[in-house]
């Protein structure tokens, strides 16, 4: 079932590239007036909606197969499903201190740079191990049958950012996206 790793792996590269815009964002709080919170924000509210609750989702179903058939994965199994919920928990904190910040109460660049960061190191270490210590068991390991019951978790998934059908409300994310990706 090499379809469903590749779109499995295009998820994740498409994630990076957020994630390499939110740098680039904390990159101009040294040299901008004003950070853009906003954008910030539109990036924050994606990962904690298309990817936190539909990727790791069917994720989670995935890994559980994958440690059924190799036992011996359990516990690499269970780490990344810990970081599913940090991953969750991080970004709540990071939006809820954008929209502080954005209402025009007192939060300092210093905190929101400093957990925007850590947020930041947290997914793309996340990413890393599954794309190297996970995905290559897929292929292996995983069958029809259970490649089957990652769909069914969320049949109806739809990305609103890259997927086919993108919600307005990114409109200026995604022009930024293919900007940097020109
Ligand atoms: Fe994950
Ligand atoms: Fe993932």
């Amino acid at each position: 079932m090499s379809a469903a790793v590749a779109f499995w792996r295009a998820e994740h590269s498409s994630f990076a590239s957020l994630l390499r815009l939110l740098e680039k964002k904390l990159f101009a709080f040294h040299s901008q007036d004003r950070p853009d919170y906003e954008g910030m924000l539109d990036i924050i509210q994606y990962l904690r909606h298309f990817p936190d609750r539909y990727h790791h989702a069917r994720e989670d179903v995935a890994f559980a197969c994958m440690a059924r058939r190799d036992p011996s994965l359990a516990p690499l199994v269970a780490r990344l499903h810990d970081d599913h919920r940090r991953i969750a928990q991080a970004g709540d904190g990071l939006r809820a201190l954008l929209e502080t910040a954005l209402e025009g109460s007192i939060v300092s660049r210093e905190t929101i740079e400093s957990d925007a960061q850590d947020y930041v190191i947290q997914y793309r270490q996340h990413i890393a191990s599954e794309e190297i210590n996970l995905i290559p068991h897929a292929v292996s390991l995983m069958t029809e049958s259970d490649w089957a019951e990652v769909a069914r978790a969320h049949p109806d998934a739809v990305d609103p950012l890259f997927g086919a059908d993108a919600d307005e409300s990114y409109r200026e994310l995604r022009r930024q996206i293919s900007i940097e990706a020109a």
